[in-house]
């Protein structure tokens, strides 16, 4: 029996990087897993690898309407959701005086908003049997980094975001709980993203490992090991809280 034998999880963003970690440890663990991401090419050829247990449905995490079909979907070939990975994000580079307006809003619609929506349409069909809510935050919403402005603010609204729905869920006894991931950096293709977004690729990369006390950046499966425990019922009594494993960066 694996840790979350039978239970049914949404991961969005689950074709790349961090969700795709993610996928691949609760598949390992004994869950059905959805995969609800815009890069349907990349979501199916990992279906198609790990077999039966994923499937994939298209999801745009800012468009409203994509989020009531997938619980739709979820409802109607599985009767229940029982864990929800609002993982799906993207990082724009840029301070107060460079970022643009549409800048700042791209980032707040897909790592923010989304999350709301995620967080909001899940609800009525997870209250019926309790559940787990993880949103993908960062330790950049803990501290703040000059040239990050957008993802800053997207990721600190992500953790009050997470406390107050975990507070909501908590007093009307739905046995859903919301918790929030920090991750320090970790590799994976966003990370290539933010390079290319910057004039010297490898200083950034260099002062993303000194800025690791612990010497290196994060593996992806790294983060999904704390997405375990929180989708398990090994973290019953966890709600409202910040899973920081970021190899000590925000100390
Ligand atoms: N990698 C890191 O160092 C790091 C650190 C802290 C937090 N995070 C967070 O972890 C999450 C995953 O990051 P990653 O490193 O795996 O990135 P990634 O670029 O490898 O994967 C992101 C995934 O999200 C999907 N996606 C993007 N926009 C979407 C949308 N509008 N709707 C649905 N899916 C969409 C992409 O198709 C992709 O599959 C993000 O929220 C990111 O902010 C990453």
């Amino acid at each position: 029996m694996g840790r979350i034998q039978g239970k049914i999880a949404l991961v969005t963003g689950g074709a790349s990087g961090l969700g795709e970690a993610i996928v691949r440890r609760y598949v390992a663990e004994g869950a059905q897993v959805v995969i609800g991401d815009i890069d349907l090419a990349a979501a199916k050829t990992l279906a198609e690898e790990l077999g039966d247990a994923v499937s994939v449905l298209a999801l745009d995490v800012t468009r409203e309407a994509d989020w009531i079909a997938t619980f739709a979907a979820i409802e109607q070939r599985h009767g229940r959701i029982d864990v929800l990975v609002n993982n799906a994000g993207i990082t724009t580079v840029g301070s107060i005086e460079s970022l643009s307006l549409e800048g700042f809003r791209t980032m707040l619609d897909i790592d923010l908003i989304g999350v709301f929506l995620g967080c909001k349409h899940v609800t009525p069909l997870m209250k019926r049997s309790g559940g787990s809510v993880i949103n993908m935050a960062s330790m950049c919403g803990l501290k703040a980094d000059a040239e990050l402005l957008g993802y800053n603010a997207a990721k600190a609204g992500v953790t009050m975001l997470t406390k107050s729905a975990a507070l909501h869920y908590a007093r009307q006894r739905y046995g859903m709980r919301c918790n929030s991931i920090h991750p320090g950096a970790i590799h994976t293709p966003i990370l290539e993203k933010v390079m290319s977004q910057v004039a010297d690729p490898k200083a950034l990369y260099d002062s993303w490992v000194s800025g690791h006390p612990i010497g290196r950046l994060g593996r992806p499966e790294e983060i999904g090991a704390i997405a375990l425990y929180l989708a398990s019922d090994e973290s019953a009594f966890a709600t409202g809280g910040e899973f920081v494993v970021d190899g000590g960066s925000s100390l």
